[in-house]
């Protein structure tokens, strides 16, 4: 099984639950021109919602966009893996930068987070990416590698058939400065061979490996041409139907 194009929408704090309801309705019911996985990354408040309002088939699916390390117990306002699994949430976003830096999670509580939400039997969509100081410094490459190593590299072969990994550079997060296709390639491509490295060919090559940091439907198409971008993790635009739309369409 190759890897899949994935188009993933990352709402964050935005939407009440009507603008949300309308805005996957028009995703849901947007023609396709290719096989696209759509994934909405819905705040936890709008996934009962959507579930009963719109299809939420294999043509969009839902992720949570965080997840408690535990599965229960006196964590007042956290939400359990266990509890997304029983509601038949498929993904979950784990290691985005904005949790990174305003909830200060690590990557030590990341590799605990990703062994909960597997063990709860959810799929993860795991973000990485660097800060401009360390682009400027040039060591993006092994920054990223030292987030990988230190989680994601946690879990065995087999359980990364349920990891999509999201290459984030921070800098370009709701910046509206993206990463050139070059810069993209170049990351992705590392990201594949530090995977083939630590799991063999065969992972490397089936996971798949996604952009994020101010993808737009003007320069999408660029960047998921590129080799070893696989298709993205989308903020900004991804509140925009008609843009998200376009976007699905860029593969
Ligand atoms: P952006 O956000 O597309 O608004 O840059 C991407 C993300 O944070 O996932």
């Amino acid at each position: 099984m190759s890897r899949k194009n994935i188009a993933a929408g990352n709402w964050k704090m935005n939407t009440t639950i009507e603008e949300g309801i309308d805005l996957a309705q028009l995703i849901a019911g947007a023609e396709r021109s290719k096989e696209v996985i759509t994934i909405l990354g819905v705040p936890f408040t709008h996934i009962y919602p959507l579930q009963k309002k719109i299809k939420v088939s294999s043509k969009v699916l839902l992720a949570a966009q965080n997840c408690h390390h535990k599965t229960s117990g006196a964590y007042t306002g956290e939400i359990s893996p266990t509890m997304l699994a029983a509601m038949k949430v498929p993904y979950v976003i784990i290691g985005h930068s904005e949790r990174r830096e305003y909830n200060h999670e690590d990557n030590a509580l990341l590799a605990a987070k990703l062994r909960a939400a597997l063990d709860a039997g959810l799929k993860v969509i795991f973000c990485c990416g660097e800060a401009l100081d360390i682009r400027k410094a040039g060591s993006h490459v092994s920054h990223v590698k030292n987030q990988l190593v230190e989680s994601l590299f946690q879990l065995d072969a087999k359980e990364m058939k349920n990891i999509v990994i999201a290459y984030e550079p921070i800098w370009a997060i709701g910046t509206g400065e993206t990463a050139s296709p070059a810069q993209a390639q170049e990351m992705h491509a590392a990201i594949r061979s530090m995977l083939q490295i630590k799991y063999g060919k065969r992972v490397a090559e089936n996971t798949s490996i996604l952009y994020g940091g101010s993808v737009k439907g003007n320069n999408a198409k660029e960047l998921f041409s590129q080799p070893d971008v696989d298709g993205g993790l989308v903020g900004g635009a991804s509140l925009n139907g008609a843009e998200f739309v376009q976007i699905i369409n860029s593969f």
